[in-house]
């Protein structure tokens, strides 16, 4: 027997017991003991089976960590098979979450029971594959076809509740799974209920399968694998038997298996996992951190302040007015009152949140018993320093300060107190309530423990923290500002903003550079322009379209018009007409001959730009490891997942093919486009990004 499933029998009742910490998936050896298991039980009399998981939950799935590698028998479709098939009845009692191959196990039992907490579904497309065990014969044959599909294509987690009202569980009981399950088989055996196989229910009804994969690729913005499950589920209603259908959907599960979409999607769903595990972490404790301070309610500090009450802590937050403390309430309110209204908190957890959890104060004395504060005012030096040298009077010795900034010196900011040690920067996205990305600064002095409490607060507020070194706009601004400029290199030499914008979109971003300015404010980007003119090396090229678009008082959304123009009522805009005459002007202007540029070769140009700063922020030590550099991007700025970021897609690409194109486009620009000594360097060793990843 294997040791990853005990056997034990219980009166007539065989119990298998999967044991494979921490979650169960299913490898080779937990397949194994379960075909065991099941043979065993029908040799030695067993009237019923009893699958059932220890720990945590029941079977969460396949090992994803044995995809890409050489299948081991049994595998699990033919295993689920041989469960269906058993002549004996085979219950299965789950808790925990019951996901992918998991629940297709359960599926092949003849019948289910779960805990009111357990969580299931088939969350495949998410790994760019779709269940390839049954479940997509099987779910629509207990479900309809409709509810199947919105399950299988969204991947997303249902409770029991529901899968009890949509038919595909049996029986909801409160207890430990064996005892509901042991309980359950010997209900079935007194009422002599029949072995009843999904396999052998009669198929479900057909719907527009057509319209359906139209709809859900769309919906994908490019992602594969939602609209090849659809295909799936419609080889349960069409095939001539159960068993044509298990094979059409094992076909499109091995085409998935196949694509460079499932490796960017695994490298994601791993790296997410890996970004918060650091060395230096290890053994470090965290400081504990039950109330937080922030200063500043503008955008960012209300949307900080937003996140942590949404995490249970308590808020301090400093304005400099009492006008302007009076705003930050209202858009705290304003934020946390959308959180209701998407069933996110309850009307009672509103009113303590926005009660006795949240003060808002303009005298810094208010901050005396904070843990960590946040600072997000102005981002200007002298502003900053003058913030910390007031935090430094004011807060308790231990507590952890930190900077939102998003481009300026932490260290420097952290000289301006007498505790560089308890400094850090926290960089957090607009809306900082809702995006996951936090980039936690460490400062030449920041303690091991300060950087930990960082992590530690991350993961308070649902975060993919991501630790990135100083630098001129730390891992993420530094390369959206590298290929943001690629993409105006291209507009001042001939293609238009929203050919690139299109282009971008296409690769499956939500939005592209321009529309995105929009989106922010171009007076932002502006501001940050006209501060770094003066520094600027002489040998850079300046596109100045966008300024002249400022100049005219245009800054995107917020006046109604920019790249494009925004309409009351209407979603998106329309291209502003007047851009392309301000483009013909600054070609003019600065002597270029506008020439015509293929979507493949504007889209080749921005991600060989993002890929190269990429190299250079990995190069330099700023991010740790090239799936920093990916998760930051995926989190923060709407990299499509199932390319896995930015360094994974270059990998799948091949590196030599992107070091190659940089070179040539070197030669029209060789101060923008100078190769990354990283990526030089692994092409010369005919390696990929993905070996630095492995370092730990
Ligand atoms: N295979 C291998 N390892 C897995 C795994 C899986 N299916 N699911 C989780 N793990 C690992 C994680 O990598 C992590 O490892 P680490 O501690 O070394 O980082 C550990 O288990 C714990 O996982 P989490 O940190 O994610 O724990 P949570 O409690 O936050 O979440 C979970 C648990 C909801 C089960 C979550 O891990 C999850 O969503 N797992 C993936 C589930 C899934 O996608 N299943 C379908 C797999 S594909 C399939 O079944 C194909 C079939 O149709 C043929
Ligand atoms: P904002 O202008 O909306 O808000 C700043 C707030 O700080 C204002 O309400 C102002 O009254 C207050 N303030 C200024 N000086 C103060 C002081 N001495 N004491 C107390 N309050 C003071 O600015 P925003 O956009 O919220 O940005 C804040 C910081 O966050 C900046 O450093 C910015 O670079 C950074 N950031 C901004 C992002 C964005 O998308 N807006 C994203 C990530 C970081």
């Amino acid at each position: 027997m294997s040791e990853a499933i005990a056997y034990e029998r219980a009166g007539d009742v065989a119990v298998l017991k999967a044991q494979n910490p921490p979650v169960n998936a299913l490898g080779a050896e937990v397949r194994k003991g379960l075909l065991a298991g099941i043979e065993r039980a029908e040799q030695d009399g067993a009237k019923a089976v009893l699958i059932y998981g220890e720990g945590r939950t029941y079977f969460a799935g396949a090992d994803i960590r044995e995809f890409g590698r050489p299948p081991k028998d049994p595998q699990l479709p033919a295993l689920c098979s041989r469960i269906e098939a058993s002549p004996l009845i085979v219950v299965s009692a789950m808790h925990g979450t019951a996901l992918g191959g998991g629940l297709e196990v359960a599926l092949s039992s003849h019948y289910r029971i779960a805990v009111p907490s357990a969580k299931m579904g088939l969350p495949e497309v998410n790994l760019g594959i779709l269940p390839g065990a049954g479940g997509t014969q099987r779910l629509p044959r207990l479900a309809g076809t409709e509810a199947a599909l919105e399950m299988i294509t969204s991947g997303r987690h249902f409770g029991a509740a529901e899968a009890l009202e949509k038919g595909i569980i049996d029986k909801i009981e409160e207890g430990d799974p064996r005892g509901i399950g042991l309980a359950y088989v010997q209900e079935l055996l007194e009422q002599g209920a029949p072995r009843r196989a999904v396999g052998e229910m009669p198929a479900p009804d057909a719907v527009d399968f057509d319209a359906a994969y139209a709809a859900t690729l769309k919906k994908g913005r490019g992602q594969l694998s939602p609209a090849t499950a659809v295909r799936a589920v419609q080889a349960a209603v069409e095939a001539e038997s159960f068993e044509a259908g298990l094979q059409r959907e094992r076909a499109l599960f091995m085409e998935l298996m196949g694509s460079d979409q499932r490796q960017g999607l695994i490298h994601a769903f791993f790296s997410e996992r890996a970004v918060s595990k650091l060395p230096e972490l290890e053994g470090v404790e965290p400081r504990e951190v039950v109330s937080m301070g922030v200063i500043g309610g503008g955008t960012m500090g209300a949307g900080i302040a937003t996140a942590a009450l949404l995490a249970d802590l308590p808020v301090v937050l400093i304005e400099m007015t009492d006008d302007a403390a009076a705003a930050a309430r209202g858009r705290i309110e304003g934020n946390l009152k959308g959180a209701l209204k998407r069933g996110k908190i309850t009307e009672a957890q509103y009113d303590r949140l926005t009660g006795g959890a949240l003060t808002v104060a303009t005298d810094y004395a208010a901050l005396s018993q904070a843990d960590l504060v946040v600072e997000a005012v102005f981002e200007d030096m002298g502003v900053k320093r003058d913030v910390f040298g007031k935090l430094d009077a004011h807060c308790k010795p231990g507590a952890v300060l930190a900077t939102n900034t998003s481009y300026l010196d932490v260290d420097e900011i952290a000289a301006s107190t007498s505790r560089p040690q308890d400094v850090i920067g926290l960089h957090f996205f607009s809306p900082a309530h809702v995006m996951k990305l936090l980039e936690v600064v460490v400062a030449e002095k920041t303690a091991p423990e300060v950087l930990a409490t960082g992590f530690a607060l991350g993961k308070r507020l649902k975060k993919v923290a991501v630790r990135s070194g100083i630098c001129d706009g730390f891992i993420g601004n530094r390369i959206m500002n590298a290929y943001r400029k690629a993409a105006e290199y291209v507009v001042l030499d001939g293609a238009s903003p929203y050919q690139v914008d299109q282009a971008v979109t296409g690769f499956g971003f939500p939005m592209g550079p321009f529309a995105m300015g929009d989106l922010a404010g171009l007076d932002i980007n502006w501001a940050a322009r006209k501060r770094r003119a003066p520094t600027r090396d002489p040998r850079e090229r300046v596109p100045r379209f966008y300024e002249m678009l400022c100049e005219s008082g245009d800054f995107g959304q917020k006046t109604g018009k920019g790249f494009y123009i925004y309409e009351e009522g209407r979603r998106g805009g329309v291209p502003n007409p007047q851009v392309a005459g301000l483009i013909a002007e600054d070609q003019e202007q600065q002597g270029v001959t506008p020439r015509e540029f293929s979507d493949a070769e504007v889209l080749r140009r921005y991600m060989c730009a993002m890929v190269n700063e990429a190299a250079k922020v990995v190069g330099e030590g700023i991010a740790r490891r090239p799936l920093d550099v990916d998760m930051v991007m995926l989190f923060g700025y709407g990299f499509p997942r199932f390319w896995g970021g930015p360094l994974k897609w270059a990998d799948l690409q091949g590196l030599d093919g992107i070091l190659a194109d940089i070179r040539a486009y070197a030669a029209e620009d060789d101060f923008f486009w100078q190769p990354a000594p990283l990526l030089e360097q692994l092409v010369a060793e005919g390696k990929p990004f993905d070996d630095l990843n492995k370092d730990g």
